[in-house]
C-alpha cells in the first residue's frame, strides 16, 4: 500500500523594506518586486505538492508573531530578515525555538557590501543560506525544499 505523500506548509518571510523590491536600489536588488517572487516559489512549492504561506512585514515583532503562530505546523521556512539578519538575536531565537528546517536568502552579495553586512546572526540556527543569486535566490531556496519533499516521498 502506498502512502498518500505528507502535505507541506511552506513559510516564506520577508523583513523590513523588502516591501520595496522593484523600486528599490535595483542596481543592488535587481527589478522584481516581492509579488513575483512570492508567485515564482508558490508555483515551485506547489508543483511539490505543498501549499505557501507568504508574510512581510517592517515589524521585527510581527515578524516574530507570524513564525510563533505558523511556524510549529509548517513544514520549513525561506526567510530574507533584511537588515534584521544583521543584528536580531530576537529573531535568532524564534528560529532556534521553532527548530524547522530553515534556508536564509539575501537577494544582494552581503559580504561584497558595507562591514556591517557581514555578521548574520541567524546563521548558526539555519540550514543553509544563499546570498548574491538575486531574487533567484528564494527559487533555490524553494527548489531545495521541493528536492527534499520528493527524497522524502521516495522513502530516501
Ligand atoms: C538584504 C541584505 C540586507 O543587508 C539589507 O538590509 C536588506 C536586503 C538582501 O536581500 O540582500 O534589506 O537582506
Amino acid at each position: 500500500m502506498t502512502m498518500a505523500p505528507a502535505h507541506r506548509v511552506l513559510l516564506l518571510v520577508n523583513g523590513p523594506n523588502l516591501n520595496r523590491l522593484g523600486q528599490r536600489d535595483p542596481n543592488v536588488y535587481g527589478s522584481t518586486n516581492l509579488e513575483t517572487i512570492e508567485a515564482t516559489v508558490r508555483t515551485t512549492v506547489s508543483a511539490a505538492g505543498g501549499t505557501l504561506k507568504s508574510f512581510q512585514s517592517n515589524h521585527e515583532g510581527a515578524l516574530i508573531d507570524f513564525l510563533q503562530t505558523e511556524g510549529p505546523a509548517s513544514t520549513g521556512i525561506i526567510i530574507n530578515p533584511g537588515a534584521f539578519g544583521h543584528y536580531s538575536y530576537a529573531l535568532r531565537d524564534c528560529l532556534a525555538d521553532l527548530g524547522k528546517p530553515c534556508v536564509e536568502v539575501h537577494i544582494s552579495n552581503v559580504h561584497q557590501r558595507e562591514a556591517f553586512r557581514h555578521q548574520l546572526v541567524l546563521s548558526p540556527v539555519v540550514t543553509g543560506q544563499v546570498v548574491g543569486l538575486g531574487a533567484d535566490g528564494y527559487e533555490v531556496a524553494a527548489q531545495w525544499f521541493a528536492n527534499r519533499f520528493m527524497r522524502e516521498d521516495a522513502g530516501q
